[in-house]
């Protein structure tokens, strides 16, 4: 798979068609959640077919079309909650991504969801999906020098590494983490404060795992 196109076909979508999703199509998708919950300890859950929870008209922003699938991301309470949610979501999104479908993360402008969460647990996020009615847009992005020192690191890997972390969603489109490249090839991803920089973080994460899977890849064709 070429991760590259991947993250950079994937635009948040928010109007979709009325279209249902195909059995088969279903059937991985729950087999999907099945092993990232097994895998990471989280409880996704996934509903298809509810048109009640993005049904609200109140958001200006963030506002929803025919948003009748949805995965809550639950997982227990802890202060890497939101780090774990952002990556383990991110991978079962570009899944979704992968399989024809447009998506959207959505922290704050949906109603409520069919989850079942425990005591213990805690909702972060859902992910929207179906498919689109549109195919959504690249976003604005911060100049390179507010997110990292690559000026002073320059080679074709760094900004390959650097390119997927500005493809990521972040809410808000904040963008608040900063890259900091190092003399020996290594780098750190550094996270700023703000809400869901958490999220933020895991979902760059991902893309960073990503980067250097195609990174990898390029160099064995
Ligand atoms: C943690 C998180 C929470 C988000 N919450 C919302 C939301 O409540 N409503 C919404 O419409 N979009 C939401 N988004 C989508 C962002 O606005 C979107 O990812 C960002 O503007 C970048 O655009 P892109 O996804 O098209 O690249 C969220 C994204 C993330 C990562």
């Amino acid at each position: 798979m070429d991760y590259l196109d991947l993250v950079r076909n994937r635009h948040s979508v928010r109007k979709f068609k009325d279209l249902k999703i195909q059995e088969d199509k279903k059937n991985k998708i729950k087999e999907k959640v099945r092993s990232l919950n097994e895998e990471s300890g989280l409880n996704f859950q996934v509903f298809f077919d509810e048109p009640k929870c993005f049904k609200s008209k109140i958001f200006t922003y963030g506002s929803f079309k025919n948003a009748n699938n949805y995965i809550s991301l639950v997982g227990e309470k802890s202060t890497d909650l939101g780090k774990k949610i952002g990556y383990f979501g991110q991978d079962l999104l570009l899944f979704l991504q992968d399989l024809g479908l447009n998506t959207c993360w959505v922290g704050l402008t949906h109603g409520k969801s069919m989850a079942k969460i425990n005591k213990n647990e805690k909702e972060l996020c859902l992910i929207a999906f179906a498919y689109g009615d549109e195919r959504g847009k690249i976003h604005k992005s911060k100049d390179d020098d507010d997110l990292s020192n690559i000026k002073e690191f320059y080679n074709e890997k760094n900004s390959i590494i650097l390119e997927f972390c500005k493809l990521a969603p972040t809410a808000l489109n904040q963008q608040k983490f900063y890259l900091e490249f190092k003399e020996d090839g290594t780098y750190k991803l550094i996270r700023k404060k703000g809400p869901y920089t958490k999220v933020d973080f895991g979902i760059i994460k991902y893309h960073l795992k990503l980067a250097e899977k195609y990174w990898e890849e390029k160099n064995e064709r």
